[in-house]
């Protein structure tokens, strides 16, 4: 005991690296348990910025262990990349403070291949995937074509297993999808030399992280995207292709229920979409250049992982309420409070019109979200600085207002007020019930 969740509650890059970082001072253990890296996590301590894509945010802070849950999709290659990456940056890697579940299953060429041949084909109805082979590689694994990570502690049997796979891909892209197929040789042995440096790192997540909960360590597991974008219970078919939720976190690391403690809903002051889908509370011109910024700075709303810029809109009460009850969140952390700086006044979608009718909750599935329109209630801005609030009396007046506004919307404390990307940027107690 205790198991400890960060989850976001909005469509992905609501800050979670920001808010695991935090965490993880106290953890034990943090864990990815779903997704690969189409997640991008960025973590700032002083001067340095980390942008994480597979590796928990939590390996930032020297005495964590950091594993990759079965949930996961891994690339092996990103991996790779990603533990170099840190080392150049003065993170210490090594098979004791990493490891790789055996059960995750491994994206490969054609599974990237393949997701930009199903995006192309979809033409203008694409979902505006990250291209990085998500959906293939969930796919396999749900037909029980996948490669698990498992398999690399014998590389040559390993590689025998991918190239089989790159060469049954190969037909569909080059039939079906007339798409130019990675070559299954050279795949095979590239996979073998990157499972000869991978095969340490390879666990049994599941038993690990049970042993620890036993023995009362802290684990903290990191969600990656957002519950907008969970495969069953997002804004389907615009979703990703795995549960980023509290249950999936369960799911993705091999644990039950019994050691929940804190699930911790990481929602953005103000809505970002990447992709494609519906999202009521969109905005353009004026509004829109503001929340997204012009890209000068580190935080501004372009794709981590993809450089696209975010889509941006005023927060959406309704989805967030949504959020809480599909992830049972006992608490929100709220970040960017400081971007909204400047804007007088600031809309709040508090309900939904739909069928003539006012709803303060979803009234039907998010995936007839194109249906529903926001309705608005305006609550006044405020002009300081708050970058270098710490505590809630810091906060101007019209701040307090917004965050005791969205904490009575859902109805779930916010615990945590993020005020900029730095660690310490943060007011950790906030008067506001
Ligand atoms: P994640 O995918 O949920 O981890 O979020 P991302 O890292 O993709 O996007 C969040 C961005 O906002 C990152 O660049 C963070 O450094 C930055 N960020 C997080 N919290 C704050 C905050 O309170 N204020 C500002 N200005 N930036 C923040
Ligand atoms: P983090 O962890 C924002 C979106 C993609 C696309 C959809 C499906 O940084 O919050 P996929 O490649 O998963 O098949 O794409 O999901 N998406 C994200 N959007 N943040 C993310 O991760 C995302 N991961 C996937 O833009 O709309
Ligand atoms: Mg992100």
């Amino acid at each position: 005991m205790p198991l400890d969740v960060v989850v976001g509650s909005q469509w992905g890059d609501e800050g979670k690296g920001r808010i695991t970082d935090l965490l993880a001072a106290e953890a034990d253990i943090v864990a990815r348990f779903s997704g690969g890296d189409n997640a991008g996590h960025s973590v700032t301590v002083g001067d340095q910025l980390y942008k994480l894509h597979l590796v928990p945010s939590g390996i930032v802070h020297p005495h964590t262990t950091c594993m990759l849950g079965s949930g996961m999709v891994v690339n092996p290659v990103r991996l790779l990349e990603e533990m170099d990456y840190l080392e150049a940056h003065g993170v210490q890697i090594s098979p004791q403070r990493l490891k790789i579940s055996s059960a995750a299953h491994i994206i490969t060429p054609a599974h990237i291949a393949l997701d930009g041949a199903r995006e192309a084909q979809r033409g203008e109805a694409g979902i505006g995937t990250t291209q990085r082979g998500i959906g293939p590689a969930y796919t396999d694994k749900a037909t029980r074509n996948g490669i698990r990570a498992g398999s690399m502690v014998n590389p040559e049997e390993f590689a025998d297993l991918v190239e089989k796979h790159t060469a049954a891909a190969a037909v569909m892209l080059e039939q079906v999808f007339h798409y130019e197929a990675p070559n299954p040789t050279e795949v095979a042995r590239a996979f073998c030399e990157y499972a000869k440096r991978l095969q340490p790192y390879l666990s049994d997540v599941g038993a690990m992280i049970a042993d620890a909960l036993d023995q009362g360590k802290i684990v903290l597991a990191e969600g990656a995207q957002g519950a907008l974008l969970d495969l069953d219970h997002g804004t389907y078919p615009f979703v990703t292709s795995s549960y980023p939720t509290t249950a999936g976190a369960l799911m993705g690391l091999g644990v039950g229920p019994k050691h929940l403690r804190r699930i911790i809903g990481v929602a953005k002051s103000f809505q970002t979409r990447v992709g494609s889908g519906a999202f009521p509370t969109e905005c353009e011109g004026d509004i829109a250049k503001h929340l997204r910024g012009t890209g000068d700075q580190p935080w501004d709303e372009f794709g981590t992982t993809t450089g696209r810029p975010r889509r941006c809109g005023w927060f959406d009460a309704v989805l967030l309420r949504y959020a809480v009850r599909l992830n049972s969140c006992t608490e929100m952390a709220l970040t960017k409070l400081d971007i909204l700086t400047g804007l007088d006044p600031i809309q709040i979608c508090t309900a939904y019109q739909y069928a003539g009718k006012s709803h303060p909750d979803l009234p039907a599935d998010p995936t007839h979200l194109a249906e529903f329109s926001a309705q608005y209630e305006a609550t006044p801005g405020w002009d300081a600085d708050i970058t270098d609030a710490r505590h809630w009396d810091d906060l101007p007046g019209a701040a307090q207002t917004y965050v005791q506004q969205i904490q009575e919307l859902a109805n779930t404390p916010i615990s945590l007020i993020s005020v900029g990307p730095e660690r310490d940027q943060v007011i950790q107690s906030v008067n506001a019930a």
